[in-house]
């Protein structure tokens, strides 16, 4: 939910700023803006509605120039997207732009208290009562630009982080957060601010990953100060080395960065293994579950968060660990679970899903379930984020930058751990036999390989994808581990396409929506060969009955299904707890060439954003 850029140094800032601005725009596209200090010590603000493009068009006769600046694109939450809205904002006098990623809970009263002071608002937004309550507590009581955005802060309740600059003083650039992301680059003789580590590598590696509630002071020629807001104190910068390469986010020869993470995919999952599985003997070893194998062992239940397609695969977890490990396993969306007063056992263990690490309910979750004395378990994809730094233990997904905002190898990646935490678990506690956890394990090894056949169908799956482009509604069913499955293809088409999808479970199907199903539906049945797969046939039948048009993904060498099906997509043949890894392949790539065909920005579908900070 909105990008922040911001840079200090000897170069020209808004070349540097833009590029950030469009590594960052996964993060929300609905205006974008820039403030730089220029040689004459004039404060600029140039912004305007829509992505970092129109401003780029916006901006290209102008004569810019600054080696300080900050840089914004927005996510709209107070006030709509537009040219007023849109970020940095100045203060009443101009002497201070700020831009600002999260949301200022108490606004109004700030407001109004401003207001009663002589302070004018130009936008609807949280964010400009921010920047004029500095500009109070600068001219009020005196203070410089770093204890005025200190004091303010103070005074703010909510999450953001800010980048602050001053038409003053062109040697200082101000920063803060509180549960939003920012990362400080710090290279040789040039600093910048990112909400992630895209605007900075190609600059340094160098950077600072500041806590919640820290206040960051960067100036020219001097060591960057950091104080906390909770007690004033100086806090020692920890400088770390990003693990990022440009190749990593950039498209790398495809169209879109969907298409480029879905085939990724045997890749990010190579990497997600790596370490972890002892392909030779067979083998899971687990950090998490040698260290804190016990307290899984011995809880009472498993609870599992987190949101949207992560949600998705913590439903997966649901099967895997009841099935291999015979916990109870509970599994709710972290917006629900957070405000509805759950019952939490101190032998509980929590286990948070979620790529960014930054998903404000998922946090919000994960603190209630901490503060009740839950174990909390991450699976996240993001190094340091909040979600890995609130867990008690956890583990990275390792499935590399994921910047299309539909979610792809970042589920097959969850989806992955959890199958590797619940078969080590299921060793450890014995509740798999010794055969069929290396049988598993060893087909955890093969999952790459039957990957890349699947990739190979593409074609086939693109040429499908164009006959369904005038489909105002699809249904999606599967059953046991696949019908989470049909949930996240769903997803996947609603969310770059804008057609309505429903994922069901295929039985359930009877229940309701087979009312909707005549000779136009169409009806992605994931239908591999298991024990239900005579019970999903029936369901196929039920579908065929009433002429819907079926696309199955069946497993290779299927015969009673595709007789019934319209088309037919086959995946090589797994293990079925193992088996979404691959069903969700064809149904990722069926909803981007749909999408594709439609004419949509698949990469930043409308009103998305990536990594939702907001709840
Ligand atoms: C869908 C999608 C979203 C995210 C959800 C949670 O393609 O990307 O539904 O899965 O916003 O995000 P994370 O996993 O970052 O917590």
């Amino acid at each position: 939910m909105c990008g922040i850029v911001g840079y200090l140094g000897t170069k020209e800032a808004f070349p540097i700023l833009i590029k950030g601005l469009h590594r960052l725009e996964y993060r929300g596209y609905d205006s974008a803006g820039v403030a730089l200090v220029d040689k004459d010590g004039n404060l600029n603000v140039y912004k305007t509605k829509g992505k970092v493009a129109n401003l780029e068009e916006y901006c290209k006769d102008k004569d810019i120039s600054g080696t300080v600046g900050i840089a914004h694109t927005r996510w709209a939450t107070h006030g709509e997207p537009s040219d007023k809205n849109a970020h940095p904002h100045y203060s009443q006098s101009k002497n201070i732009a700020l831009i600002h990623n999260g949301i200022i809970e108490n606004y109004l009263t700030l407001k109004t208290f401003l207001i009663s002071k002589g302070y004018e608002f130009k936008s609807e937004t949280d964010t400009e009562v921010l920047v004029q309550l500095i500009e109070y507590m600068m001219q009020e009581h005196k203070l410089g630009l770093y204890d005025a955005v200190y004091q303010a802060l103070s005074q703010v309740t909510g999450a953001y982080a800010i980048g602050v600059i001053e038409r003053n003083n062109p040697n200082v650039l101000i920063t803060a957060r509180i549960a939003s992301p920012l990362i400080v680059g710090v290279g040789e003789g040039e600093f910048l601010l990112g909400s992630d580590a895209s605007p900075i590598i190609e600059y340094t590696k160098n950077v600072i990953y500041p806590e919640d509630r820290q206040v960051i002071k960067i100036e020219r020629g001097k060591e960057i100060e950091i104080r906390s807001l909770d007690n004033e104190k100086l806090i020692k910068p920890e400088i770390k080395q990003i693990q990022l390469s440009l190749d990593d986010i950039e498209k790398g020869g495809f169209d879109h960065f969907m298409l480029k993470e879905i085939f990724e995919q045997p890749k990010s999952l190579n990497l997600c293994m790596n370490g972890r599985l002892q392909r030779e003997q067979k083998e899971i070893i687990l950090r998490g579950i040698q260290d804190y194998g016990e307290r899984f062992a011995k809880a009472r239940r498993i609870l599992i968060t987190a949101c949207g397609t992560s949600w998705h695969a913590g439903l997966i977890g649901k099967y895997l660990f009841e099935t291999l490990c015979r916990i109870p396993v509970e599994v709710e969306v972290a917006s629900e679970f957070r405000y509805r007063n759950p019952v939490i056992y101190s032998d509980d263990v929590l286990i948070a899903i979620s790529q960014s690490g930054e998903t404000a309910d998922t946090l919000a979750a994960m603190e209630l379930a901490k503060k009740q004395g839950a174990f909390i378990y991450g699976i996240c994809n993001v190094v340091g984020s909040s979600v890995a730094r609130l867990t008690d233990s956890g583990t990275y997904t390792h499935a590399g930058p994921e910047i299309g905002v539909a979610s792809t190898k970042a589920f097959t990646t969850q989806v992955c751990v959890l199958a590797m935490t619940a078969l080590a678990l299921a060793k450890r506690m014995k509740t798999i036999s010794e055969e069929d956890y290396h049988r598993i394990v060893g087909e955890l090894c093969n999952i790459e390989t039957k990957i890349n056949k699947i990739l190979d169908q593409t074609e086939k799956v693109k040429d499908i994808s164009k006959i369904f482009t005038y489909a105002r509604n699809f249904l999606y069913l599967g059953r046991g581990f696949n019908y989470p499955v049909a949930m996240e293809g769903a997803l996947k088409l609603k969310e770059i396409s804008y057609i309505h999808a429903e994922g069901y479970p295929a039985a359930e199907m009877k229940h309701g929506p087979i009312a909707l199903i005549d000779e136009e539906m169409p009806i992605v049945v994931v239908a591999p060969h298991y024990k239900m797969y005579n019970k999903i046939l029936s369901n196929v039948q039920e579908v065929k009955a009433r002429k819907g048009r079926i696309i199955a993904i069946v497993t290779e060498g299927d015969v009673e299904i595709r007789k019934q099906a319209d088309y037919v997509i086959e995946i090589p043949e797994t293990e079925e707890c193992l088996s979404p890894l691959l069903t969700v392949i064809p149904l990722q790539l069926l909803s981007y060439y749909i999408a594709i065909a439609k004419g949509r920005d698949v990469d930043q579908p409308r009103n998305l954003a990536k990594s939702v900070t907001v709840e």
